[in-house]
């Protein structure tokens, strides 16, 4: 599952569609972690869809993400600052993948 404090144990290493990405990162195999409000370990999710399809605000995208050893697209939360913290994605996520800090 993620980390819930990856932004104390980890380091932001990137910017991606204006989200932090936290490391490590080594591409293609390790893609770390994309966004800060809702956080999404791009290292474990495997593509499963239920959180694109059940946000209620369209906060996630797909993108493609060819030779990572889970999956070839992911979860993107490219509009995070849309959350309206209702934590549907994270109860759906089938891997945990997922963590919305609602403060
Ligand atoms: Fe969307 Fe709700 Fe998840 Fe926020 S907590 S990203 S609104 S499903
Ligand atoms: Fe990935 Fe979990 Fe969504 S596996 S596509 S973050 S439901
Ligand atoms: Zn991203």
């Amino acid at each position: 599952a993620i980390d819930p404090q990856f932004n104390e144990n980890r380091e932001q290493v990137d910017e991606h569609e204006g989200h932090a990405v936290w490391g490590p990162v080594e591409e293609p195999e390790e893609l770390g972690i994309h966004g800060t409000h809702v956080a999404v370990d791009f290292d474990i999710c495997l593509a499963d869809g239920a959180c694109v399809e059940d946000c209620p605000v369209d906060v996630f995208e797909w993108v493609d993400t060819p030779g990572h050893p889970e999956s070839e697209e992911k979860a993107d939360p490219a509009n995070e600052a849309q959350c309206i913290d209702c934590m549907l994605c994270v109860d759906v996520c089938p891997v945990d993948a997922i963590d919305v800090d609602a403060g």
